[in-house]
């Protein structure tokens, strides 16, 4: 096992009726608060006015910045910057999915420079200090509810890049399964898939082959995220269900797993990115596609590791042999997707082979920052000829 630290700030209110502490939580950080929120899911199943009486009452004067899409873009950053900075915002506070959380990430950041905060996403300015974000997290899937990273599309250059800092922790996630019962089937089987690659990403990068620990941890995560879905998409009001998928999202991507592996990458969200910044997919269904099309690549050098990850979350497949463990573990993983109605091929996103060339180009800018010098536009090229 390498050295590692594990140090994660967020503090996690996890149950039911939880989403009564968002006010006195977020006004111990400041009276002035931005509400972010997306389209219309909070207002839709109640969820706004619960919150919106819930800061009023704690005594917060609310602006807000609704409306942010999935995939967030830099346009609306900078929009709630203006607001943040027009009314002297001390907290910000985030109610919906990851494209909501990682949009008030990014406004906290860019509300105390007078640079454009893409900088901190091209490296070419650091982060020194951040706005408080608090949230209430509606769809599982990925992560940024404790965790360091944010991920903004630009709009003009269409890159979809992806930067952590250890300010950019939430100070407080609640976490209430219930906010989580209206997420529809599609995006609830899609943040099920995302949770599934951050574990895979480490579990296949990892430098260090003996860390028995984490293999288990990583495995179960998977395992859990699996039969997690299945039941919230049997009964989407399932409360242990929702509470499963929800603790599971979380974890795979909170540091725990990677504690011990040494360096890992994140190939396949690199890949994706490209496919949500250019075609605007939702991530879990771009990764869907994306891990498929990764693990066919790897399925020579990484055959050990898929057929041993295979044999832990596919028991009935029985493999015994690790180039056709490897195999069938693809194959499981492809019908598992299948039956979660997830797309499993470029085609099924509606994206054309000939755009391959042009989505390999659009992943260049984040290889260089994510250091992942490998994989140059021939190689996440090749990647993708095996996701047709
Ligand atoms: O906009 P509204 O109307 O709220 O609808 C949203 C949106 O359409 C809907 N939704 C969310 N909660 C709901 C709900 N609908 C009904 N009931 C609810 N309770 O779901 C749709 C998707 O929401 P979004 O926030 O985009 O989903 P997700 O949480 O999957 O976030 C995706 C974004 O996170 C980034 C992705 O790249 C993508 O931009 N990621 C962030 C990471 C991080 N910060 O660490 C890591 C991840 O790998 C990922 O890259
Ligand atoms: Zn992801």
């Amino acid at each position: 096992m390498h050295n590692f630290v594990f140090h994660n700030p967020t503090k996690i209110l996890f149950g039911r009726n939880t989403i009564d502490a968002l006010g006195p939580e977020s006004r111990a950080w400041g009276q002035r608060g931005l509400l972010v929120y997306g389209r219309h899911s909070i207002k839709d199943n109640g969820l706004y006015a619960q919150v919106t009486a819930g800061l009023q009452a704690a005594g917060l004067e609310i602006a807000e910045l609704g409306g942010v899409r999935s995939n967030p873009l830099l346009s609306q950053v900078r929009e709630g910057i203006r607001l943040a900075k027009e009314h002297q915002t001390e907290v910000i506070i985030a109610v919906g999915g990851g494209s909501v959380i990682d949009t008030a990430k990014a406004i906290g950041a860019g509300a105390l420079v007078e640079h454009d905060v893409w900088k901190f996403f091209t490296g070419k300015k650091g982060i020194k200090q951040t706005l408080p974000v608090t949230t209430v997290l509606t769809l599982a899937a990925s992560g940024s509810e404790m965790n360091s990273g944010m991920v903004i599309t630009n709009d003009t250059t269409l890159e979809k890049f992806g930067f952590g800092h250890r300010l950019l922790y939430p100070k407080v996630s609640i976490l209430d399964p219930e906010a989580t019962f209206t997420v529809p089937p599609d995006y609830t089987a899609y943040g099920a898939i995302d949770t599934i690659s951050h574990v895979l990403e480490c579990y296949l990068t990892t430098a260090d082959p003996d860390t028995p620990v984490q293999d288990r941890l990583m495995e179960g995560l998977i395992e859990n995220a699996m039969t997690a879905c299945e039941r919230c998409l049997l009964d989407p009001c399932d409360y242990n269900g929702r509470a499963n998928l929800l603790w599971t999202a979380t974890l795979a991507l909170n540091g725990l797993t990677a504690a011990g592996l040494g360096r890992v990458g994140f190939p396949m969200h690199l890949i994706e990115h490209s496919l949500s910044a250019l075609y605007d997919v939702p991530h879990g269904a771009g990764l869907a596609v994306v891990i498929l099309g990764w693990l066919q690549h790897h399925a020579d050098t990484c055959a050990p590791r898929i057929a041993d990850l295979g044999k832990r979350i596919f028991p009935s497949l029985g493999i015994t042999h690790a180039d056709q463990g490897a195999e069938q573990t693809i194959d499981e993983m492809r019908r598992w997707f299948c039956r979660m109605k997830a797309p499993v091929t470029l085609h099924d996103l509606g994206i054309p082979a000939s755009d391959i060339p042009q989505i390999a180009e659009n992943t260049k800018g984040l290889a260089r920052l994510w250091r992942l010098h490998d994989y140059t536009p021939e190689l996440v090229a090749k990647v993708l000829q095996r996701c047709l």
